[in-house]
């Protein structure tokens, strides 16, 4: 029958997962596939929080309609408009005649904007300390803008505590009936994925997160309920610290991840020299990326994880190697800051990669630059060896 579980008395996890689904958003693997959590209170007003992506409708509808077992549905409250969330709106409209659709006046504007429909009659524009009456449950609006977009709002319920917290503590991978994450080993097999979807969801805006921990610390908060991922009813800090950790750009490992990129495979043997010296001065941790293989989501998730990064790129057309400059870019479009970077290039006839990663690295905030920068003349030699060495001194001198 329906898939769909009891968060509290009263109120229903009514989402779905995706498994077939290769890329989120179109770019972002997702192995695991993608849950879309929506959550339905059934008090004296029926009120269903936020949608689905279009790909789980068929088994969205069935659940909506199964736990209200024919009563009618008053609300829609909209959190975040992206689509992920919305692409059921028209049809909710079109099922639930009287639905009043509750959202921040910029996201009833994008409703338009995507569906061509226009709510204004149907829809109640709310703001911050606006508040919805179901009966026993009242919901209290908190705006969040740019957790993930401008228009959200994050909705908590001092009857149970629970904080209906759009895309913030979600992550990527299907749910596997196990939606608490008290009842999955969350360490140990979400944890990596959680941080991928938040450093690359909402890792820009560390200080907009932080502006919503802030005023989440002041509610009573006992269970999360964001948009993917799993559900928290225990152990809220084991989330709410990882937050607060990836919004202050704070590395969680004092070790170097080196990232390379590597034609031939001679800054890629640089590469690999300079982890096997580091992991023999007593570093532990190390990780090693080829930047052409690895997808670049998961390098930038490494990036905020590590006290140390390490560039290493060939010289191509003068530049960067494609695939290291596009990790540059993500890491500068993400806002990462205070990390320290080793630098190593090569060139056959002049390589000028390493100045070109300064001149990235300088762009961003709060980096400082080891030296020695190794440049190498087409593969590493005695003397490139011993500036490796160097540059592993200087690495190990600044992790604890
Ligand atoms: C398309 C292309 C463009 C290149 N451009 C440069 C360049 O501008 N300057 C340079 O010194 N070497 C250039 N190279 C050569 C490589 O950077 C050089 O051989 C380097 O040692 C390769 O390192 P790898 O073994 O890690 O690939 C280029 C190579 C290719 C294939
Ligand atoms: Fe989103
Ligand atoms: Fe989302």
């Amino acid at each position: 029958m329906v898939n769909i579980r009891k968060v509290t008395d009263d109120t229903w996890w009514v989402g779905a997962s995706d498994r077939r689904i290769g890329l989120f958003e179109n770019i972002y693997p997702v192995p695991d596939g993608m849950a879309y959590n929506s959550y339905l209170i059934m008090d004296e007003k029926t009120c269903l929080m936020d949608g689905v992506d279009a790909s789980v409708t068929g088994q969205y509808l069935e659940n909506v309609a199964h736990v209200l077992a024919g009563k009618s549905l008053d609300y829609l409250v909209v959190q975040h408009m992206e689509p992920d969330h919305c692409a059921v709106i028209p049809v909710l409209l079109a099922r639930y005649p009287g639905l009043k659709i509750v959202a921040s006046a910029k996201a009833i504007a994008m409703i338009g904007q995507f569906y061509g429909i226009d709510v204004s009659g149907s829809a109640i524009a709310v703001k911050e300390v606006d508040t919805l009456e179901l009966g026993r449950h009242t919901l209290n609006f908190i705006t969040a803008p740019m957790v993930h977009w401008p228009e959200v709002i994050m909705s908590y319920d001092p009857a149970t505590g629970a904080l209906f917290s759009a895309d913030a503590f979600g992550s990527f991978g299907a749910l596997s009936g196990n939606i608490f994450a008290d009842e999955v080993n969350w360490g140990r097999d979400i944890l990596d994925e959680a941080r991928r979807y938040y450093v690359n969801i909402v890792g820009k805006y560390g200080a907009q997160v932080a502006a919503v921990l802030k005023k989440a610390s002041a509610l009573e908060i006992k269970m999360l309920l964001p948009l993917h991922g799993h559900i928290w009813r225990e152990n809220l800090e084991t989330i709410i610290n990882r937050y607060e950790t990836w919004a202050g750009y704070i590395p969680e490992e004092d070790s170097a991840a080196i990232f390379y990129g590597s034609i031939y495979g001679n800054t890629a043997n640089a590469a690999e020299i300079l982890a096997v010296r580091l992991a023999e001065k007593g570093v532990k941790n190390i990780a090693v990326y080829d930047t052409s293989k690895t997808d670049t989501s998961e390098m930038l998730a490494a990036a905020f994880k590590y006290k140390v990064l390490v560039f290493a790129s060939a010289t191509y057309n003068g530049e960067i190697f494609d695939p290291v400059n596009h990790l540059l870019t993500d890491i500068k479009n993400h806002n990462l800051s205070g990390r320290t970077v080793g630098i190593i290039d090569n060139g056959t006839w002049a390589a000028t990669a390493g100045k070109r990663i300064i001149e990235a690295v300088g762009a961003m905030k709060n980096m400082t630059v080891l030296e020695p920068v190794v440049s190498i003349k087409s593969a590493v030699d005695t003397d490139t060896h011993l500036k490796l060495i160097e540059l592993a001194d200087a690495i190990k001198n600044c992790l604890s």
